[in-house]
């Protein structure tokens, strides 16, 4: 779609640049033509730069809204599950019946890693980070499905989808099972998703465990609400990546490298750590003062967003779950669940966050569900990849598949020294 050109004047030059409409969202400036008229744009951290166009998730961030392939992240939460909620980002509508159950069947029947992976676990240290351990066993994929590098194939892509989207909760679960020194256990194909990832975390081969249904179904909407969130830091290093046709192993691997940084997928573990450390309800205003104070350094974990200058409306809908979880398991006095709602209310109700739009991200209450399921902090960022995973490879697959595809190659603004001549180091 089109809509009217932008005009840029530059230097007495005149420079016609057409703009593009999507379906929903502000226009943008088509700048591809600029670099042949000599000029580049400079846009460091993307704050003004549509790097893609994608037709699969859409924020509105002063609005506070989020929709999967047109869907409203609300109603998914509330009448999905995770594999369908893949199967819609993935295929761009919801499956029917058969559709649905053939997909769950065939994610079921990869869920079992090669034999031959063991060794690679076990030559990691046992207290090897979580997110070290599945950054390099799924690049390490690649090399026991080498056609899969054959990403024109649309046959080895979706084998290769199938494949990543079964077994990240296999590789994440015994990852843990690794730190802690007890033997992995198999999925089991006959469970859910969710249910089978805390099956493999919790399960051992002395003693059975069977997830509750909520608690089951309370993992599984957080899977729901990390699954894709447009152009992200993640996200852009898995198209990134992939727009050299590197293999989809390769580029899941690169994505879950970039969300480990704190400032990514690392948040909510963060915002434990500050609960825990505020102690008390008594303390809240201390705090806040704190994340005011520009000299002290510190922000409130949760808060705020790049996008969202609203509710972020994932993180009211893990407040519900948040309930509906330590009631399940009998929480209801749960200390660091009090402090979050009433630090919440403090912000909210502060000039501060108020004129700086500062409001709970998704992280704010997902860790306190986490640490209801009995997860430790360790593997937050791992959840958060084994979910994400399914719409970086519909990101991934859409790149692949989009017409006029060209290789990402961003430009730069030079500030080093200019052209000078060598000087052999005799003479220096
Ligand atoms: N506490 C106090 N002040 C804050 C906070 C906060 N949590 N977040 C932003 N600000 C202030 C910041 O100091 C700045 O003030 P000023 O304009 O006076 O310099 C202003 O708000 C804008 O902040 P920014 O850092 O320029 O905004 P950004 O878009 O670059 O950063 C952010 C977004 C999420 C990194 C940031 O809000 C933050 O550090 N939040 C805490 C960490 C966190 O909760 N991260 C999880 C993000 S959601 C997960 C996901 O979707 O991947």
């Amino acid at each position: 779609m089109t809509s009217p050109n932008a005009t840029l004047q530059i230097g007495g030059q005149s420079i016609e640049l057409p703009t593009l409409r999507g379906s929903l969202g502000p226009d943008v400036i088509d700048t591809r033509a600029l670099g042949s008229q000599g000029y580049f744009t400079y846009d460091p951290g993307f704050l003004s730069t549509a790097s893609c166009s994608s037709s699969i998730t859409y924020i509105d961030g002063d609005q506070g809204l989020l929709y999967y392939r047109g869907y409203p992240i609300e109603q998914i939460a509330e009448g999905s599950d995770f594999l369908e909620t893949a199967y819609l980002l993935w295929n761009g509508e919801l499956p029917n019946v058969e559709q649905k159950q053939e997909f769950d069947a065939l994610v079921s029947q990869h869920t079992m890693l090669h034999d031959q992976m063991l060794s690679l676990y076990k030559g990691f240290r046992r207290d090897a980070h979580p997110m070290a351990v599945m950054v390099s066993i799924i690049g390490a994929m690649a090399a026991f499905y080498p056609e899969s590098g054959d990403v024109a194939d649309a046959k080895q892509r979706e084998i290769s989808m199938f494949r990543l989207l079964a077994k990240v909760p296999t590789v994440a679960a015994w990852s843990y099972k690794y730190n802690k020194g007890e033997p992995f256990i198999y999925p089991q194909n006959h469970m859910g998703y969710a249910e089978n990832f805390l099956y493999m975390l919790h399960a051992t081969p002395c003693e059975d465990y069977q997830p509750s249904p909520v608690l089951a179904r309370a993992l599984d909407r957080i899977f729901i609400l990390h699954a894709d969130h447009e152009q992200n830091a993640s996200t852009s290093t898995v198209r990134m990546a992939g727009s050299s046709y590197a293999n989809p192993f390769a580029c899941i691997a690169a994505g879950t490298a970039c969300l480990w940084g704190p400032l990514h997928g690392g948040a909510n573990a963060s915002v434990l750590a500050m609960l825990a450390e505020m102690g008390d309800v008594s303390r809240i205003g201390e705090y806040v003062n704190r994340a005011k104070d520009k000299t002290s350094g510190f922000r409130l974990m949760g808060f705020g967003h790049r996008v969202y200058k609203n509710m972020d409306p994932r993180a009211a809908i893990m407040r519900q779950t948040c309930y509906e979880v330590l009631d399940e398991l009998g929480l209801h006095d749960d200390p660091l669940f009090k402090m979050a709602l009433k630090l919440e209310q403090i912000a909210l109700e502060d000039d501060y966050f108020i004129k700086k739009k500062l409001y709970p991200n998704v992280d704010f209450y997902s860790g306190i569900v986490l640490r209801a399921l009995g997860i430790p902090t360790s593997m937050f960022t791992a959840i958060f990849a084994l979910a994400r995973t399914a719409g970086w490879i519909a990101q991934w697959n859409e790149m692949i598949v989009s017409p006029g595809h060209k290789i990402a190659r961003p430009r730069q603004l030079y500030t080093g020294p200019q052209r000078r001549d060598f000087v052999p180091v005799s003479a220096r």
